[in-house]
């Protein structure tokens, strides 16, 4: 398991040329989306929506918004990442109320929690609720680009667009969400050059220190 961790890290890459042919089966999906629900996040409330960019014109216009990135009308899935505006109280009494009855508590067991998530993110100015719930959307960027490389499957993560062009294409302000992030996903092309390139990484003496 330890070689097969470093060995998948090692094999991937940002993929910058797909394979237009390969699509990825149903099986394999839906374990990506098992992934990104098992993504854990601050308090476990999720503030996340997932978009799948699968019609053909959708991905034309998606592409143009994301600096004309050939991976999103090549790649065999293309992901938008977004993640909430504000956290309204009744979202927030809908994860105390699926904590409760999950688990099989009774309301007064998760009273405390629930007023701790009323009281700490109700006390936070709305801009900070939206940068915090920015955060949780890199937490699942993470977590997918990991399985992925586990899957021995490509993935491209990309903040190489404009989000304000994205949310007015995929009308996320109506829906209460803003763009984070893009994700191609299926498998390099066989002529993708940078596939062959060596990894530039900071040495691990700059990274880490002993206390
Ligand atoms: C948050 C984030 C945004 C990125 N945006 C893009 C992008 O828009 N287009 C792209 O081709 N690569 C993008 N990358 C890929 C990085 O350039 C790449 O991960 C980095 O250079 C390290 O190389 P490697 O992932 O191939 O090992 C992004 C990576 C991250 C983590």
């Amino acid at each position: 398991m330890k070689a097969k961790i470093e060995q998948a890290l090692n094999w991937r890459y940002a993929a910058k040329k797909y394979d237009p042919n390969f699509q990825l089966d149903a099986e394999t999906l839906a374990l990506i989306e098992k992934s990104l629900q098992l993504t854990p996040s601050s308090y476990g409330l999720q503030p996340l929506h997932f978009f799948w960019i699968e019609d053909s014109v959708l991905r034309e216009k998606v592409k143009e918004i994301a600096w004309n990135q050939q991976q999103i009308i090549d790649a065999s899935a293309v992901l938008v990442i977004c993640a909430k505006n504000e956290l309204d109280a009744a979202f927030l009494d809908a994860h105390a109320d699926r904590m409760r009855d999950e688990r099989s508590m009774e309301e007064a067991q998760i009273q405390g929690f629930r007023s701790h998530l009323h009281t700490a993110i109700g006390s936070k100015p709305q801009t900070d609720v939206k940068i915090w719930n920015s955060k949780q959307a890199y937490i699942a960027l993470g977590q997918l680009m990991h399985t992925c490389a586990l899957l021995e499957i490509d993935a491209t993560p990309m903040e190489g667009f404009v989000p304000t062009a994205l949310d007015e294409l995929l009308q996320l302000e109506q829906q209460g969400l803003h763009s984070v992030l893009i994700c191609t996903i299926g498998k390099r092309a066989e002529d993708d050059k940078y596939q062959h390139l060596k990894k530039v990484r900071r040495p691990l003496n700059s990274l880490f220190t002993k206390l």
